[in-house]
């Protein structure tokens, strides 16, 4: 039996991400296409990955893999210390909701509500016990963090793209997720609103020990990362040191 200070310990470096040996193929037109081949990855809490890339070759659908919106087809993937093979649809739902965050390109917030509703919904979906003044509370304290505290009632179409972007970072951390996933959240920003967008990802994972995983096109934010992955052809390799 281990004493509770070395389990303690333990636990405080238990990976959020061990993924390994996964494969991902798909019957396209009855044939099977190979989309990711045997790939392994670990992640540590508070640790921020760049994952860079050609389009197509599979940056996406690991993602997918990891936030358990696909299956693989191959290996294991194991997320905040659950198997993801293991569970079924509804329980993937629920694991999500309290375990992940995902930033895309594009924001996806909906047109209609504020700023202050969209992220205020995401916390009531995740924390269904919360009442409607608590979550826009918590909505407006985390808007206030991505630097939006004066934008609280501006609908998307009212914001800038870097502002949208950031709505979209407050909405996916809202629930404190162990693991954030980033898909090229960047693409769409110029140069300075991207670095925000970033420095914040980096805020994030340093003061709540959220593990980020981020795909980006951009080397010169992935050489900021602690560690960064190539992915080639459904391959991934770790690259950190060798990128300029
Ligand atoms: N549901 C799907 N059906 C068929 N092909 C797919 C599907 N999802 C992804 N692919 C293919 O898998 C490859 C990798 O896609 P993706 O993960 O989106 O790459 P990336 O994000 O690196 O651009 C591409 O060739 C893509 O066309
Ligand atoms: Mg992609």
């Amino acid at each position: 039996m281990l004493d509770k200070k070395t389990a303690t310990a333990m636990q405080g470096t238990a990976p959020i991400i061990a993924a390994t040996g996964v494969g991902y193929t798909l019957d396209v037109a009855s044939r099977p296409l190979q989309i990711l081949k045997d790939v392994s990855l670990r992640v540590q809490p508070a640790e921020v990955v760049a994952i860079i890339g050609p389009s197509g070759s599979g940056k996406t659908s690991l993602l997918m893999l990891l936030a358990g919106l696909e299956q693989p087809t191959a290996g294991e993937i194991v997320v905040a210390g659950q198997r993801l093979n293991d569970l079924g649809q509804d329980e993937l739902a629920l694991f999500r909701r309290r375990n992940v965050g995902i930033v895309f390109q594009s924001f996806h917030l909906i047109p209609s509500l504020s700023a202050l509703d969209n992220v205020a919904l995401a916390l009531e979906i995740a924390s269904p016990r919360l009442g409607l003044a608590q979550s826009r509370a918590a909505a407006a304290d985390a808007l206030k963090a991505v630097g939006l505290g004066d934008r609280l009632t501006h609908r998307p179409s009212a914001l800038s793209g870097g502002e949208q972007q950031r709505v979209g970072l407050a909405r996916a951390m809202i629930a404190e997720p162990k693991l954030l996933l980033a898909d090229e959240p960047t693409g769409n920003l110029d140069q300075a609103s991207g670095a925000v967008v970033i420095d914040l990802m980096f805020d994030l994972a340093r003061t709540r020990r959220t593990a980020v995983v981020l795909v980006t096109h951009d080397a010169t934010l992935a050489a900021r990362a602690d560690r960064v992955f190539s992915m080639t052809r459904g391959e991934l390799t770790e690259t950190t040191g060798t990128h300029a």
